[in-house]
């Protein structure tokens, strides 16, 4: 892509939504949802989360590869070409934001390394004995062992990055993510049918209105556009190398519905095993850590189970924590004309160093104004810049985009989308004032 070489694209179209989907599908839906869920009351939680993502989380994906697309750039260049002047900085806040989320992704994707090693030395019996969360404890508060594992797990993304866009990526996908899938419906039938498991069923389907709050909004936006990759620029850069003929609409939608079975698989694995465990539903960042494996030690050959979900977990990161690297990555390849290489193995690096106070504040030792160096970091990145990077774009789009953004999502007025009314009036109004209202009632540290 840089010196003048033509850009690379997607090899099909079901390469940009497995690539796209993959981005999204990650350790968000599988780590991040069920925690976040629990600790905000559950069921309702849940249902205002589906709402956020279909309604604004949708339109705002459709905005970010709408401009991508047109600007054929990164995040930067995009919003330089196609609107200038101070809409640029959403372009540089993305990119800063891509700098602090990888750090701290990259910790919590080690932890998925750990945890496929560990399925043989003694995580099922642990399991077993309803001591797994001691194996979690004994792990985080080590911090040389977290930092082996964060260094992997970034190793393999840089090698993925280095390689380019179109082997890189989209190979990894197509047969993976199927798979991850089908692993989480057989889970699903082992944890619904442990004695218990009802109360956690109830917990996550049976919504109690009261239990929402300003700052459990925060928690659902802020969850809905980490998981959906949104608000920093991603999409702008996975759409600009889509090709012309797709129908952004549609892939948009699909990758919206895969992100959220995903999540919602998710929680309805580790919730009813939360309850017949006896675990704390806001027990907080290791609450799948602690629950799986007791889920895995009543199957059998649950070490095998355990070690290939933790595989497929991993895979799953990886192609998130690709796409984070790939959108910091594409500013330095196309303004700087820095080579795929030197771009990935520089910049991998130092987002490395910078996740080491992430790894190092697990043990409680580093704290930012009472909260752990990686909350925190998860704090500004995910509650406060994406929501407010999103808000923007659908801004953007909505007013002064408006007629541009048609011809993008219409192919040229070539493919009809019968919600663009909807969409438009979503950018222009519902998701500015609803993000608003969002940071108003809820943006307390
Ligand atoms: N969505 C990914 C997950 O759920 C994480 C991720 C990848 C991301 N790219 C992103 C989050 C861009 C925010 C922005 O694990």
């Amino acid at each position: 892509m840089s010196n003048g070489v033509e850009r690379e694209q997607w090899g099909s179209k079901l390469g940009f939504i497995l690539a796209a989907a993959g981005s999204a599908v990650g350790l968000g839906n599988i780590w991040r949802f069920p925690y976040v869920c629990g600790m905000n009351g559950g069921a309702a939680f849940l249902i205002l989360y589906v709402a956020i993502v279909f309604i604004i989380g949708y339109s705002v994906m459709m905005a970010e590869i709408s401009v991508g697309r047109k600007a054929e750039l990164n995040a930067v260049g995009s919003f330089r070409k196609v609107a200038g002047g101070p809409w640029v900085l959403l372009g540089w806040m993305g990119v800063a934001c891509g700098f602090i989320i990888l750090s701290y992704y990259c910790v919590i994707g080690g932890w998925t390394i750990k945890y496929i090693l560990a399925s043989f030395t003694g995580l099922m019996q642990a399991g077993a004995e309803g001591k797994a969360g001691d194996i979690f404890g004994g792990f985080i508060t080590n911090t040389p062992q977290v930092v082996i594992y964060q260094a992997l797990f970034m190793l393999i993304t840089i090698f993925i990055v280095a390689q380019g866009v179109g082997e890189g990526i989209e190979k990894y996908c197509k047969i993976l993510m199927p798979m991850l899938f089908v692993l989480l419906l057989v889970l699903i039938v082992r944890s619904v049918t442990l004695p218990g498991a009802g109360e956690g069923i109830a917990f996550y389907l049976k919504p109690d209105f009261s239990k929402i709050t300003g700052p459990t909004l925060l928690a659902a936006a802020g969850q809905a556009f980490f998981s959906l990759s949104l608000g920093m620029g991603c999409m702008v850069t996975y759409g600009s190398y889509l090709d012309k003929q797709t129908f952004i609409p549609g892939a948009a939608a699909q990758v919206c519905f895969l992100d959220t079975a995903v999540a919602f698989l998710a929680g309805l694995v580790i919730f009813p095993a939360v309850f017949a465990f006896g675990v704390e539903p806001g027990a907080g960042p290791g609450l799948t850590f602690v629950t799986l494996p007791g889920i895995f030690s009543q199957m059998p050959g649950g070490a095998v189970w355990s070690a290939l979900f933790f595989l497929l977990l991993m895979v799953a990161g990886i192609t998130s924590s690709i796409s984070l690297l790939e959108v910091v990555g594409a500013y330095f390849m196309d303004e700087l004309k820095w080579t795929r290489k030197k771009t990935a193995w520089t910049l991998g690096i130092v987002i490395f160093l910078m996740g080491i106070p992430s790894a190092y504040s697990l043990t409680g030792g580093l704290k930012i104004a009472g909260k752990d160096f990686l909350d925190a970091a998860d704090f500004v990145a995910s509650n406060v810049l994406l929501p407010l990077g999103g808000l923007f774009i659908a801004l953007f789009v909505g007013w002064f985009w408006k007629d541009e953004a048609e011809k993008e999502v219409t192919n040229q007025g070539t493919k009809p989308f019968g919600l663009h009314t909807p969409w438009v009036w979503v950018c222009r109004i519902v998701a500015p004032l609803t993000l608003a209202y969002i940071f108003i009632t809820g943006l307390k540290w």
